[in-house]
């Protein structure tokens, strides 16, 4: 409904940019590994199977969830918020169609990552 693979990738390589380049989110930049490659070909894939599309993902990392795959990060109120807003942005500038769709996976995304926050 909201487009398909294109707009994950999109919305995955925009994350990824400003998270590169806005010093708003060094603190999360810096607890990624160098090099972005990875994650930006990995999250749009789970996002994809996430909101009800193809689960390649989810079947090449069986039994992964959200909270195995950071538990080994020290996610706080500050870094929460961080990976929040860059993401509500990368997919404001995206903008999918429909966007009532867009608003409401950019508010379960908001809530998912700031229930993250230890
Ligand atoms: C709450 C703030 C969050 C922080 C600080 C955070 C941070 C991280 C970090 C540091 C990694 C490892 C990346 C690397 O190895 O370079 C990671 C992996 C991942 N994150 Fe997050 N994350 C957050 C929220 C989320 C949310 C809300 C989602 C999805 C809706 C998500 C999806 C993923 C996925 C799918 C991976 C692993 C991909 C893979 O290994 O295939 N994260 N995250």
């Amino acid at each position: 409904m909201i487009g398909g693979a294109p707009v994950f990738d999109a919305i995955a390589n925009r994350f990824y940019d400003l998270m590169e380049q806005d010093p708003a989110y060094a603190e999360l930049r810096a607890m990624h590994a160098e090099d972005l490659e990875p994650m930006r070909r990995s999250l749009p894939r789970f996002l994809a199977g996430w909101a009800g599309g193809p689960r390649d993902w989810f079947e090449a990392n069986p039994g992964k969830c959200m909270m195995s795959l950071h538990k080994d990060f020290p996610i706080d109120r500050m870094t929460a918020e961080q990976w929040a807003e860059a993401m509500a942005r990368a997919i404001a500038e995206v903008a999918p169609e429909p966007a009532n769709i867009a608003q409401a996976m950019t508010d379960v995304l908001t809530r998912m990552a700031r229930g993250m926050a230890r």
